[in-house]
């Protein structure tokens, strides 16, 4: 199995967004049996909870499941475990340093996927309200993602 993780803050917006996105496109390739995805926040404030309303709605807008996802926070454990760790910004990379285990960890920055776009963060949409700029972010990332993880893994 190859293991991706996606981190952003709260684990409500981005983060659950990219999992749900480049999981679906795993499954429309036949491939859940070899990439496992999860996601994950570093502050602690919504755990537990579904994706945010404007992630829900761009999800269901784009036929794409996000069923029994809960925020949770990045521990140790995920260091072991995942091959890919994706931060959705640079705090948060900076947070994932901070966790016991995370300063050795291998991150990767998700806009660095798409070198050609002006923007080198994904803007936090629980700030800007504009999801459907992240969502197009995050399905081209996906791709490029999905691409690199088929080539170095499988
Ligand atoms: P996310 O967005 O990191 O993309 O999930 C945020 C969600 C919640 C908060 C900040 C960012 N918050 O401060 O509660």
């Amino acid at each position: 199995m190859v293991n991706v993780l996606f981190v952003c803050l709260g684990n409500i917006c981005r983060s659950p967004m990219a999992e749900a996105v480049l999981r679906h496109k795993i499954d429309e390739r036949e491939l859940s049996h070899k990439i496992l995805v999860d996601s994950a926040g570093t502050g602690d404030w919504h755990i537990g909870k579904e994706p945010h309303e404007g992630t829900r709605r761009i999800l269901d807008q784009n036929k794409i499941s996000y069923a029994n996802m809960a925020a949770r926070l990045v521990s140790s454990e995920d260091f072991q475990k995942f091959d890919y760790i994706v931060c959705m910004d640079k705090s948060n990379g900076e947070n994932v340093r901070k966790v016991p285990g995370g300063e050795e960890a291998k991150l990767l920055f998700f806009m660095d996927l798409l070198p050609e776009e002006e923007l080198r963060e994904v803007p936090d949409p629980y700030f800007t309200g504009n999801f459907e700029q992240v969502y197009d972010l995050i399905n081209a990332g996906c791709d490029v993602l999905l691409e690199m993880v088929i080539r170095e893994k499988l």
